[in-house]
């Protein structure tokens, strides 16, 4: 039987126009809050169309030393050109970028998981220590 992990593809960001471009801080003080964003297309944009488009990005952190992940957030990509006249016929579009502010007590692993609708999963990720 598959498994869904082999499906997720990876790649330097700066050369892959599908993998999110993960920013975060190296070091966060234990408890406080802070700012992670995840972009694709940063560096080689993707494609915006009605057929062909980023349709979310997921953040996921796994903290050093448990078993499970936790899911930090979920956005969905829903303009990419179509409207009542067909696909690729507006002009209104979202860009597949995204910022949430989280919070952890113990150093970890952030991941970011892309989706495209032709391309499939895409990820990436870094680590995370505490001050
Ligand atoms: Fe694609």
């Amino acid at each position: 039987m598959g498994k869904l992990s082999e499906l997720l593809q990876s790649a330097d960001w700066k050369a892959e126009k599908h993998v999110p471009a993960l920013e975060a801080p190296e070091r966060v003080a234990k408890g406080s809050k802070f700012q992670v964003s995840a972009a694709v297309g940063k560096s080689i944009p993707h494609p915006n169309q009605t057929g062909h488009h980023i349709a979310w990005v997921e953040l996921y952190f796994h903290p050093q030393g448990e078993k499970f992940p936790y899911q930090i957030g979920r956005a969905e990509f829903s303009a990419s050109a179509a409207s009542a006249q067909g696909p690729d016929t507006s002009t209104v579009y979202t860009q597949p970028e995204i910022a949430m502010t989280m919070q952890t007590d113990k150093p970890g692993t952030i991941y970011a998981v892309s989706y495209c609708t032709i391309h499939g999963l895409w990820q990436s990720a870094r680590e995370l220590q505490l001050a």
